[in-house]
C-alpha cells in the first residue's frame, strides 16, 4: 500500500497545469463506443487509475483502444460484441455504470453489476434503472447484476428525481441511439455533461440544452468516431487553489476555465485569499491568515462536493469557526483522520463546525476516498513535523502525477511503497525455526 512522506511548512510557489476533467473523460472514452464507424482520438485525457479501469472495461466488451506516443486515446468501437461486464473491473468504480446506457443503446442488451457502497454513501443508481425502465428496457435486477434487454430503447420524456450527474450522462448516452426523442428535465448541469454533450454531437449525435434542466436527445441510427479534448478539471484546479492558500504560497494555475470555476473562486476571495485571473490560468495569493466562512454544497453551479474536503481542511487554519454543510453525499468520514493532525471539527448531521486553529500538526493517516486524500495532502503541506498518508492509490484514481506536481511547487512530499501483509509472511518463512 503506497504512502506519501510529506513535511509541512513549505509554502506552495510557482506554476501547476492542470490535467484533464477525469469526471469527462470517464464519460466520454464509454460514449466514444457507441460509434460504428471510424475512430475517435481523444487529447488531455487524465492519466488516472479511474482511466485505466475504464479503458480495461472497454477493452474486456471488446473495443480496441490504445494511447499514442502523445498520449491520445484512441478508440474504435466496431467489434464491441460483448454485453457482460466483468465484475472485478466494475467493482472498482462507480462510474462504470455507464456501461450500462453504452450495451443498451449499442447492443440492446447489458448485464452490467450494480456499483456497491462507497466511501461517500450508498449512491444508488435507481434514477438510472427507471430511466432505462421507461425508455422500453426489460430489467430484472439478480445476484447483485442488472440485466436488461431492449431491441431498441424508444425516445420518451424522463423526470430525474433530483441533480444526478451520472444519471444525466449515463441517459444521455443511452438516447443517442433511440428511435424517436427522449427530453431529460430536471438534468444536471455540471460541465461534465456540457463535455460529453459536445463530444456526442461531434460523433453524430443530436443533442440540444446540455448546461441546462432540459437536454434534448433526438435519437440517431449510428454515430461516427471523431477528435476531441477534454475540458480541464475543475476538482483537481480547485484543490490547488487551496493548497495554494492553506500554505501561505502565491500559485499561477493554469489551464483552467475559469467559468467552472466561479464559485470556489468566490468562496475562497471571501476568505480573503488574492485571486488574479487570467484568460486561462488563475493566479492564487495566500492572506496571512485565511478568514472562517460557511458553505454550502449544491449542484454546478454551486460549490462542488468534490471540493467540501479541500476546503475544510483549509478552514481548519482559518481564523474564526466555520459551517460547511454537505447536502449531496455523506462524506465526512475523513474528518476523523483530519483530528489526528489536530483539527478542531465537530460535524453534526450534515454540517461541519470548524473552530480555526493556528496548525496542524504531522500524524500517519488514512486516506478514506479520492477527495479525503486530497484534503489529507493538503493539511500535510501545511503542517508542522512530518504526515504519513496511507492508501494514496486512492488519491491516484483521480489526480495525474499529483506529487509530482507538488513536488514542483516546492513541497517536500515523497511517495514510498510500504510493505504488504503478505510480504510480512514470506519473511516469516525465512526466520530460521
Ligand atoms: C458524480 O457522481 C461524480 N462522479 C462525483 O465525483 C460527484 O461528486 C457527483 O457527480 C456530484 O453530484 C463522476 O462523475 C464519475 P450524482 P454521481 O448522481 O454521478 C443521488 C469524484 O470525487 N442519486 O450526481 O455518482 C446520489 O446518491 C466523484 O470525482 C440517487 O439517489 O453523483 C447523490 O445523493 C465523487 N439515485 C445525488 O443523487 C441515483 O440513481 C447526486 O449524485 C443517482 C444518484
Amino acid at each position: 500500500m503506497p504512502r506519501y512522506v510529506i513535511n509541512g511548512g513549505n509554502p506552495l510557489k510557482g506554476e501547476v497545469e492542470i490535467s484533464g476533467a477525469k469526471n469527462s473523460a470517464l464519460a466520454i472514452i464509454v460514449a466514444a463506443a457507441l460509434a460504428t464507424e471510424g475512430e475517435s482520438i481523444i487529447e488531455n485525457v487524465p492519466q488516472g487509475r479511474d482511466v485505466g479501469t475504464i479503458c480495461m472495461i472497454l477493452k474486456s466488451l471488446g473495443v480496441d483502444l490504445w494511447f499514442d506516443s502523445q498520449n491520445r486515446l484512441h478508440i474504435k468501437a466496431q467489434n464491441l460484441n460483448r454485453y457482460q461486464a466483468p465484475y472485478d473491473l466494475v467493482r472498482k468504480m462507480r462510474a462504470s455504470f455507464y456501461c450500462a446506457g453504452l450495451l443498451l443503446g449499442r447492443l440492446g442488451k447489458a448485464e452490467v453489476p450494480l456499483p456497491g457502497g462507497c466511501a461517500i454513501g450508498s449512491r444508488p443508481v435507481d434514477y438510472h434503472i427507471k430511466g432505462f425502465s421507461q425508455m422500453g428496457a426489460d430489467i430484472t435486477i439478480e445476484h447483485g447484476f442488472m440485466k436488461a434487454t431492449c431491441k431498441k430503447l424508444k425516445g420518451t420524456n424522463l423526470f430525474i428525481n433530483r441533480s444526478s450527474v451520472g444519471t444525466t450522462i449515463n441517459l444521455m448516452i443511452a438516447a443517442t441511439l433511440a428511435e424517436g426523442t427522449t427530453t431529460l428535465e430536471n438534468a444536471a448541469k455540471e460541465p461534465e455533461v456540457v463535455d460529453l454533450a459536445i463530444f456526442l454531437n461531434a460523433m453524430g449525435a443530436k443533442i440540444r440544452g446540455a448546461g441546462t434542466d432540459i437536454i434534448r436527445i433526438e435519437g440517431v441510427d449510428k454515430l461516427h468516431g471523431t477528435e476531441y479534448s477534454i475540458i480541464p478539471d475543475r476538482i483537481e484546479a480547485g484543490t490547488f487553489m487551496f493548497a495554494a492558500a492553506i500554505t501561505g504560497g502565491d500559485v499561477v494555475i493554469k489551464k483552467v476555465v475559469l467559468e467552472h470555476l466561479r464559485s470556489p473562486i468566490l468562496k475562497l476571495e471571501e476568505a480573503g485569499a488574492i485571486l488574479e485571473k487570467g484568460a486561462n490560468e488563475i493566479r492564487v495569493r495566500a492572506p496571512e491568515r485565511l478568514k472562517a466562512i460557511d458553505v454550502e454544497t449544491s449542484p454546478y453551479p454551486g460549490f462542488p462536493t468534490d471540493l467540501q474536503q479541500p476546503l475544510v481542511a483549509a478552514m481548519c487554519l482559518a481564523e474564526g469557526t466555520s459551517l460547511i454543510r454537505e447536502t449531496i453525499f455523506d462524506r465526512f468520514r475523513y474528518v476523523d483522520e483530519l483530528r489526528r493532525m489536530g483539527a478542531d471539527i465537530k460535524v453534526e448531521r450534515e454540517t461541519a463546525i470548524i473552530r480555526g486553529i493556528t496548525k496542524f500538526t504531522g500524524a500517519p493517516v488514512e486516506v478514506t476516498d479520492l477527495r479525503a486524500g486530497a484534503a489529507l495532502t493538503i493539511a500535510a503541506l501545511a503542517a508542522a513535523g512530518t504526515t504519513e498518508i496511507y492508501g494514496v492509490e486512492i488519491i491516484e484514481r483521480g489526480y495525474e502525477r499529483f506529487e509530482h506536481k507538488l513536488r514542483c511547487l516546492g513541497a517536500d512530499i515523497v511517495r514510498e511503497e510500504t510493505s504488504e501483509v503478505s510480504d510480512i509472511f514470506s519473511q516469516i518463512d525465512e526466520v530460521k525455526v
